[in-house]
């Protein structure tokens, strides 16, 4: 027998996204997982459905002959319920609330500030080793929410976003190209929002420049698919993605667990000569970073063409401008 103990990875929100990222961690046999949410409440019952998924889960592995225990744990709302999350390597935070019609979009910040307040306040007490990636939207401004509220430092508090997005723009280029994804190289960096900026300047395909592979109009058409790739999605499912957000999740946790020393774009804290590289002061924005045991290892700092940096710099003010907005409202 070894003396081998598998990682554990807590996920904090049990909804769409959350239980795709513990299929994933599941199926792979990465992590022991524990999974929180609130019970659902009706008339009559009341639901523990995250016991339940993490009950279907743990099946599902051992149909797959995958050894990982599953567990669910209902949490309340006030933030009881969290004492399992002690020994979590890493938490995944994935609760939130979606904008509900009526809602102002300070209401639904000032809901999932709350959240992610008591979300982290549990886990400083609980796991206050642990590496924090961050989903629930609006990511960058969130994350920055929990690295404020942990007190953790820049390299334990990342943001999942820049994934997904290159995964999407790499999905794109691959169908347009013919050729498998596994040729394309491509970065798309900034905030997860429509002014994100896949960068065209570093990105190729088996070596050859994106730029010479495809014409502008092309390129340009998928740029603009890809800065709107979560709402095409929304439009056609009238709920958001997960599928992809949940596998791009479980990439960085792998990518942790296994020490692989892998560089992806990642919503991360900008400090000295990272912020004054990328202009991007007391601020969470996605850059290439080297993602290791420690988390966040090292900031890679890329060029970007004068068109890129504009575009770049208006990211960072669009990101900044939710931190002021949350810092105005009192929430933090
Ligand atoms: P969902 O509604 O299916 O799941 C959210 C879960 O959070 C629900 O199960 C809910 O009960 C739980 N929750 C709410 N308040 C809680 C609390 N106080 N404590 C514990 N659990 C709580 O939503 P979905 O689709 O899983 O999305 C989750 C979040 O991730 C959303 O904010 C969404 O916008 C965001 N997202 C971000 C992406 C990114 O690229 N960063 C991509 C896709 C989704
Ligand atoms: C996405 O990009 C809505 O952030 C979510 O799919």
């Amino acid at each position: 027998m070894t003396d081998y103990q598998r990682p554990t990875v807590s996920i904090i929100g049990a909804g769409n996204v959350g239980e795709h990222v513990a299929n994933i961690l599941a199926i792979k046999g990465l992590a022991n997982i524990k999974m929180f949410d609130l019970p659902r409440k009706t008339e009559d019952k009341v639901f523990e459905v995250v016991k339940g998924k993490a009950l279907d889960i743990k099946q599902m592995a051992t149909s797959l002959h995958s050894d990982v225990e599953v567990e669910g744990f209902s949490v309340s709302p006030e933030g009881e319920g969290y004492e399992p999350l002690e020994g979590s390597d890493i938490v995944v935070v994935t609760a939130g609330f979606p904008r509900r019609p009526g809602m102002s979009r300070d209401d639904l910040l000032s809901k999932n500030v709350g959240i992610i307040k008591t979300v982290s306040e549990n886990i400083a007490k609980y796991a206050p080793n642990a590496i924090v990636i961050v989903v629930s939207n609006p990511v960058d401004v969130m994350a920055y929410a929990a690295y404020k509220f942990t007190g953790f430092p820049k390299n334990r508090v990342l943001g999942m976003a820049g994934v997904l997005d290159t995964a999407r723009f790499k999905s794109f280029l691959s169908q347009e190209l013919g050729v498998s994804v596994r040729n394309i190289n491509a970065y798309v960096i900034g905030g997860h929002g429509d002014d994100m900026v896949p960068l065209l300047s570093v990105s190729s395909v088996a070596g050859v420049p994106l730029t010479k592979a495809l014409p502008e109009d092309k390129l340009n058409e998928i740029v603009e698919r890809t800065k709107f790739g979560g709402g095409e999605i929304v439009n056609l499912m009238g709920t958001s993605a997960y599928h992809a957000p949940g596998s791009s999740t479980a990439y960085m946790v792998e990518a942790i667990l296994q020490d692989r020393k892998e560089i992806m774009p990642c919503s991360v804290y900008l400090e000295g000569d990272d912020a004054r590289f990328y202009e991007a002061e007391d601020v969470f924005v996605g850059v290439p970073v080297k993602l290791g045991r420690d988390g966040i290892e090292e900031v890679v700092k890329l060029d970007m063409t004068d068109e890129e940096r504009q575009m770049w710099r208006k990211s960072v003010s669009s990101v900044k401008s939710g931190i002021e907005r949350i810092k105005e409202l009192g929430l933090i």
